[in-house]
Formats: structure tokens, sequence, C-alpha cells
């Protein structure tokens, strides 16, 4: 059995699994919790590591999983605080590459007065120049490492495997679909604080970017909009998405109208751009589809305004759809396990 366990900033996921002869995954259990207390506003600021750990333990008591005996655990770190990239660079030793890539690393990840820590995977020969290499690295601060390490002791466990978000986002999606032969497909995980970007085809480099809006600002938005309480707007949001900004009477609807545009349009308008930027720089500008998931995908009518703006297709992803064992259960709003199922799968490649 393989624990996948996505510590978002608003809920915990997990997703247990267990791989199968055949080279699939039967699902055990998908659960979440929501990490601050329920029934209040959320403040990204007021959740400390405290909560975070009772939080883990909380889900694991509910799953009857005791934290000292799961062997195999993959765990997250969000992607605001690493950076995931693929780099071109002149083909050299092992050590030398090191060095260079943790040069490169500083610029990438919000430095915090400690060293930058790397990982990397050389992909290869780059198709285009001769003498440099193509190489996938992920890099955060020891600060950051250090930090989650220290939360999964406190919640009982040994460390496993530390996976990040956009890399579980591209193993689940992977596990599902195929990319398509021509174009790149796009992933974005709406999340509460923030959103993951993913930019990948088969034969386009791999891209990734954190966009700072998340289901989060769509409820405050809401909330301001329409004067109502965080608790009034993210029920109302959940009920009628991206319409419930439109629902008022008379004279404030053109007020409303703009906020809407404020919250989303911040989230398409960052797409926008990173998709720009991507197509400036690999040449590549046929984005095939955009994949929704995580919590904020299950707003209602948030694909067709994205789609709309964009004018690329839009559909919300459901990662549970690939594994065994899903028949008869109602996940609701499957897209939020995303990461969690990435995490799990992980841990069967590796195993
Ligand atoms: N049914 C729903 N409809 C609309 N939005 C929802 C629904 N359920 C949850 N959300 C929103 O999804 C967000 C939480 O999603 P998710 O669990 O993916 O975030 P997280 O992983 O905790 O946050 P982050 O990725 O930013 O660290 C919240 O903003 C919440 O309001
Ligand atoms: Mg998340």
């Amino acid at each position: 059995m393989i624990l996948g366990l996505d510590v978002g900033r608003q809920y915990i996921k997990t997703v247990t699994v267990e791989k199968l002869r055949s080279g699939g995954y039967k699902l055990i259990n998908a659960s979440q919790r929501l990490i601050p207390e329920q029934h209040k506003a959320f403040d990204p600021e007021e959740v400390s590591r405290p909560i975070v750990v009772m939080a883990i333990k909380e889900i694991l008591k509910q799953q009857k999983v005791n934290p000292k005996r799961a062997r195999n655990l993959v765990s997250n770190i969000n992607g605001t605080n690493v950076s995931v990239r693929q780099i071109m660079t002149m083909d050299m030793a092992t050590e030398e590459l090191h060095s260079a890539l943790t040069f490169e690393a500083r610029k990438h990840i919000p430095m915090d007065g400690t060293d930058a820590v790397i990982d990397f995977q050389i992909f290869g020969q780059n198709p285009k120049e001769v003498d440099k290499i193509d190489v996938g690295m992920v890099a955060c601060t020891k600060r950051v490492l250090n930090g989650h390490l220290d939360l999964l002791k406190e919640a009982g466990f040994k460390p496993g495997i530390v996976d990040t978000d956009p890399i579980a986002l591209s193993n689940s999606f992977a596990l599902d679909q195929d990319f398509p032969e021509d174009g790149v497909i796009v992933l974005l995980d709406i999340g509460a604080v923030s959103s993951s970007l993913v930019v990948w085809g088969k034969k386009d480099s791999f891209f990734t970017r954190d966009i700072p809006v998340g289901g989060h600002h769509f409820v405050k938005g809401l909330s301001d909009a329409r004067k109502m309480d965080y608790v009034t707007a993210q029920d109302e949001l959940y009920k009628d998405g991206v319409d419930a900004f439109n629902q008022s009477n008379g004279s404030q609807e053109i007020g409303l109208a703009e906020a809407q545009r404020t919250v989303f349009d911040n989230l398409v308008e960052d797409v926008r751009r990173s998709l720009r930027y991507y197509a400036k720089t690999t040449n590549q500008s046929f984005f095939q589809k955009i994949y929704l998931t995580g919590g904020g995908a299950g707003t209602p009518g948030i694909g067709d305004y994205i789609q709309s703006k964009l004018n690329i297709d839009v559909e919300v992803f459901n990662p549970l759809a690939a594994l065994e064992g899903t028949e008869g259960q109602d996940i609701p709003n499957p897209g939020q396990y995303c990461v969690a199922v990435g995490l799990a799968i992980r841990g069967g490649i590796v195993a």
C-alpha cells in the first residue's frame, strides 16, 4: 500500500493505493480534511505548524492509519516554495553540473538565508543544439525542506519520498491520458492560496509556474463584492459559482460584474501571460486543452469562463478515473485529489 499525502494550505488530502500486477493502481481510499477550524473565515496567515500536524493526525486516525507503520509514504512541498524547471546546459561532469545547477537554482527560488537544495535528472541530448543537454531540476531552500521533514516527524511519520505539486500533477495526468502528438497540454490546479500551472507536451519542454490566485481569493472577492461574511460567500460560491457575482438587486449589479472580472481575471491573466511566455521561449503555441484540478476546479462555471476568455478548450480532470475500484464510490470534487494521486503513483514508480 502506498500513501500519497498532499499537505495543502487549506486541506489535507490522502490517497491510498495498491499497485496491481497489471501495472495499474487500485484505490483503497481518498479523503480530505480541512486544516483550519470549520465554519470560520479561512486566513492562511493563521495556519501554524501545530494546526497542520493536528489535522494530519486526525485524518490518519479517521483512516485508521498508524503513521509509524506507514512504510510507503510520498508527500509534497507545494509549488510556491519550489522551483521545477527544464534547463538546457553544457554537457559536463555530474559534480560540476551539481554546482552549476545549485548556482542557477538560487535565481529561481525565494532565498531565506539558507542554502538551496537541488535534485536533478538528465533527460538527454538537446535535440537542437549538439553540445547541450536537457536537465530537469527541482530546487528549494534547506529551510523549506527541513520544515516539511519536521512536520512529517511531528505527525509521527518517517519522511519517505518528498515530491512537489507540479510533478505530482503531471504524473497523475500521465496515468490517465496520453499526451497529444502535436502541441502541448496545460494543467491548472486551483488550490486555496495559489494555483499550479504546468505546460507539457510529447515533444516540447516542461514548464511550470505558481500563480498567486486560488479559491480563497474567489471567496474573499465575493464576500467583499456582496458584503457577506466569508462562510456565507463560500457557500454561495460552491452553489452558484461564477454566477454568484451576478446575483444581486438592481443598482449594484455593475459593480458586481466588475468584481467578478477582477477575481477570475487575475487568474486568467496570469495563465495568459504564462502561456505567452511559454510560446515565446519554446516556439510552441498550440495549447490543446486546459485541464482543471484542485478544489477550486469545483467552482461551477469556471471552466466555461476560462474557455471563453482564452479560447482554449477547458475540461475538469478527474484523477480518480484512472484508478481501479472507484465504481460506486461517490467522491465529491474529485479534482481536489490530483496531487495526492500523483504522489501515490510516484511511490509506485519507485517501488
Ligand atoms: N465544492 C467546491 N466548489 C468550489 N470550490 C471548492 C469546493 N471545495 C473546495 N473548494 C475550494 O477549493 C480550495 C481548496 O482546494 P485544495 O484542497 O486544492 O487547496 P489546498 O491544496 O489546500 O491549497 P494550496 O494548493 O493553495 O496549498 C478552497 O479555496 C475551497 O474554497
Ligand atoms: Mg494544493
